[in-house]
């Protein structure tokens, strides 16, 4: 298959080189930092597609193919590396505090149940069964049994190391940008040389658009958007699963952290935990479970997002051959990852890439990129 390059190695970039290198590629990885680092350890590891409330059909096909590859693509990390990701599909809770919210999952439910998906809504007194931390103003709620977690710290270590044990290079650079000739990409130069490559791939995330030295159409329109996180340190099995409340969700760990995440920001790549988003979180988990507020609060932090102008991720071919991009995930980077990786390598070993079609970055060529305004729900 000849030599690739991916430039990112978060959790999307090491998906794509693990996938490759069992296909057959010899494949480098270059990022900046250490690998699994950014969005891929900010984020809570929720696989969640249905209560994200994902409407856009394409998009939501593409998360629903990449929850059925997880217990696949965890297994196959696990062999590689001996690293247990600890994904969990115990299913997640959507918790309603009041009527107008308890209708519409009724409605949720209704036409998730006419595509097969499995969730069931449950009244106040099956939730409170299910998860006693919840308030006394809770009216009802919904589960989708499919969905679930991995521990995305855990994913990006076990990665790693599948990589390495698959014969994936991976390289800190501080400087790199693209080479390309008239017609198609060359390699990489980075501050340790120049390396050459039949396929280079985008896996930047919210600094895809950073990347240099390819031609304007290839540049993505890719928006940083923060997301900022706490936990509290809470006893074991006090929070079952992961259940969403308004403006908040909450996401128990095996190690007796529960994750409270996320705000959602334009402010450029400012990375700065503030007292407004922490506010913001405490105020919405405490809304709905006034019984947190007794736990240590132990940790805070904040990751990008990658944001694009219509929601949907950017992959596949540019117009520039063997310039390949996987970025502009946004909330769904580590859901999307197996089913991105498999794409990813279908384009770059089989030249197959009519399964991306929708997400092409050739979908903002017809129009004015200067008049695109990022819009999100
Ligand atoms: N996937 C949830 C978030 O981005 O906050």
């Amino acid at each position: 298959m000849g030599d690739v390059i991916v430039v990112g190695a978060g959790l999307i970039g090491l998906s794509i080189a693990f996938e490759l290198a069992q296909r057959g590629a010899a494949v480098r990885v270059y990022d900046r930092a250490e690998p699994a680092r950014a969005a891929s350890w900010a984020g809570a590891g929720m696989l969640a597609p249905y209560t994200e409330r994902i409407t856009d059909e394409p998009l939501l096909a593409l998360c629903a193919a990449s929850l059925r590859e997880y217990p696949d693509f965890v297994a196959r990390i696990r062999d590689a590396s001996g690293i247990d990701a600890h994904l969990r599909l115990d299913g997640v809770l959507y918790a309603a505090f009041d009527a107008a919210e308890m209708n519409a999952l009724r409605r949720q439910a209704e036409a998730l149940q006419a595509r097969g998906v499995g969730c069931e809504p449950l009244d106040r007194s099956a939730v409170l069964t299910a998860e006693p931390w919840l308030g006394a103003s809770l009216t009802g709620g919904l589960l989708k049994r499919d969905e679930g977690q991995v521990d995305n710290r855990r994913l990006g270590r076990a990665l790693a190391a599948a990589c390495d044990a698959s014969g994936v290079r991976i390289e800190q650079n501080f400087s790199l940008e693209v080479e390309c000739d008239a017609r198609r990409v060359l390699g990489v130069r980075s501050d340790r040389g120049f390396n050459g490559a039949r396929a280079v791939v985008n896996a930047c995330g919210a600094w895809a658009a950073q990347l240099h030295g390819v031609p304007r159409s290839c540049v993505p329109p890719i928006e940083p958007i923060k997301g900022q996180m706490i936990a509290l340190s809470v006893p074991s099995g006090f929070v079952r699963r992961a259940t969403w409340v308004p403006g908040a969700y909450l996401v128990p760990r095996d190690d007796g952290r529960l994750l409270i995440g996320a705000t959602v920001e334009s402010s450029g790549f400012d990375e700065r935990v503030t007292a407004e988003g922490v506010h913001a979180l405490l105020h919405s988990a405490l809304d709905a479970a006034p019984a947190l507020g007794s736990f240590t609060m132990t940790e805070s932090w904040s990751g990008l997002r990658p944001g694009t102008p219509d929601g949907r991720p950017i992959l596949g071919p540019s117009e520039l051959d063997g310039f390949f991009l996987a970025t502009g995930h946004y909330r769904n980077g580590i859901l999307l990852a197996p089913a991105t990786a498999r794409l990813i390598a279908d384009a770059i070993e089989r030249d197959e890439s009519s399964a991306l079609e929708s997400f092409s970055i050739a979908r903002f060529h017809t129009e004015d990129r200067a008049a695109q305004r990022i819009t999100h729900a």
